[in-house]
């Protein structure tokens, strides 16, 4: 088992990364404060991975709320739903929230934790690896708005989070090439040797073999926690891990969170991100091309399925919620591995950029 530390004060924590970390009944157990245990989890992941967890919590009281599959269920209903749920038990501020399940459950129990009677402890156990990589790590929380992703939330950080290599096994193919985006994301990010280790290493990566896995988990996790150490409320650098996500969120709301996953259209926006750090003479056309060889070789779109208007896209950039005072924060690359944050790029550009991709 690997073991990366999150040093945050009081607030720090520890995320476990091995094989059958769920069958290791006191790595659960330790971590929890009272005798109430509230399991989030999902219709999807429940069947596969509750028991597991049922079987370490025999000595507690325990109650799971089960949740519909789907980010359509990340919203404020949901949210009022699990509080109701949990008066109705009810449960006190010592009882510990377990999020079973990817990025979606971990996102809105943090969010029921986070506010709980002003915050109870919460346990994430990531079953994605998208949840592994990144959304289990941060303390980042919350839920939709029909106007925009993740409009409502609140920083919390877990106890600990047990992150299980195992639940990889049932996770499908495209959800974890759309994991794989966010850990080559950290390589472009400040980690070049990482990049490189990547490209030699993709093959063991998509056999899930178990070292690769922990090797590429744990080094993602290493590199969002020196981000977010540093920054734990997003007043700077933390934005850097917003890199592809800018271009991204304007694919995903043109096309209504249905047909791309967040991971896709991550990584066609670190495409189009290397392209206009390109046009602005940072990288050159072959470091593109070498993302695109990666991010293929992960299975990753690196191109429109079908045509989105540039006007729109463009648009839909400037509602992101990394927009200060409307100026569009953008994060390009000077290099491989070397992200910036810049405020002043000229639109023509943009718009350059977005029409390249128009299709
Ligand atoms: N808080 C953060 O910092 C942060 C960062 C990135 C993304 N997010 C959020 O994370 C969410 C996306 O997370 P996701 O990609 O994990 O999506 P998800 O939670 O919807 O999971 C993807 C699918 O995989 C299924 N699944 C989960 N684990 C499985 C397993 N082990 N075996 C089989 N199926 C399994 C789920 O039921 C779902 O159908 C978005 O809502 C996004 O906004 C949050």
């Amino acid at each position: 088992m690997n073991e990366v530390h999150i040093a945050l004060d009081e607030r720090s924590y520890d995320i476990h990364i091995g094989k059958a970390l769920l069958s290791d009944h006191s790595l659960l157990t330790s971590s929890l404060k009272g005798r109430q245990v509230v399991v989030i989890s999902n219709e999807t992941v429940a069947p596969l991975y509750l028991e597991q967890i049922e079987r370490a919590l025999v000595d507690y009281e325990v109650h799971t709320i089960l949740l519909s599959d789907g980010e359509h269920t990340k919203n404020l209903n949901t949210y009022s739903e699990i509080i109701d749920q949990m008066i109705a038990v009810p449960c006190d501020r010592r009882c510990t929230i377990i999020a079973l399940g990817g990025g979606v459950i971990g996102d809105i129990a943090g969010f029921v934790a986070a506010t709980y009677q002003r915050g109870i402890p919460f346990v994430q156990v990531p079953t994605t690896l998208l949840a592994q990589v990144d959304s289990s790590v941060g303390g980042k929380t919350g839920v939709n708005h029909p106007v925009g992703k993740n409009m409502i939330g609140a920083f919390h950080q877990p106890q600990k989070v047990i992150t299980d290599l195992d639940t990889l096994s049932t996770l499908d193919d495209r959800q974890f090439s759309a994991g794989l985006a966010e850990v080559i994301k950290y390589g472009l990010i400040n980690d070049f040797v990482f990049f490189q280790w990547i490209e030699q290493n993709l093959e063991k990566v998509m056999s899930k073999d178990a070292d690769a896995l922990t090797f590429i988990i744990s080094r993602s996790c290493e590199s969002k926690r020196d981000i977010v150490e540093q920054d734990e409320q997003e007043q700077g650098v933390r934005a850097l891990l917003n890199l592809g996500h800018t271009f991204g969120h304007a694919i995903e709301t043109a096309t209504e969170y249905v047909e791309w996953l967040h991971g896709e259209a991550v990584a066609l926006g670190m495409v189009m991100a290397a392209d206009l750090s390109r046009r602005l003479g940072w990288i050159d056309q072959a470091d593109c091309q070498r993302l695109n060889q990666v991010l293929v070789a992960a299975r990753l779109p690196v191109a429109l399925r079908q045509p989105i208007d540039p006007v729109v896209l463009r648009k839909l950039m400037q509602g992101d919620k990394k927009v200060l005072d409307g100026s569009l924060r953008l994060v390009l690359m000077k290099s491989l591995g070397e992200a910036v944050i810049v405020e002043d790029v000229d639109n023509e550009l943009i718009m350059e950029t977005l029409q390249g991709f128009a299709g």
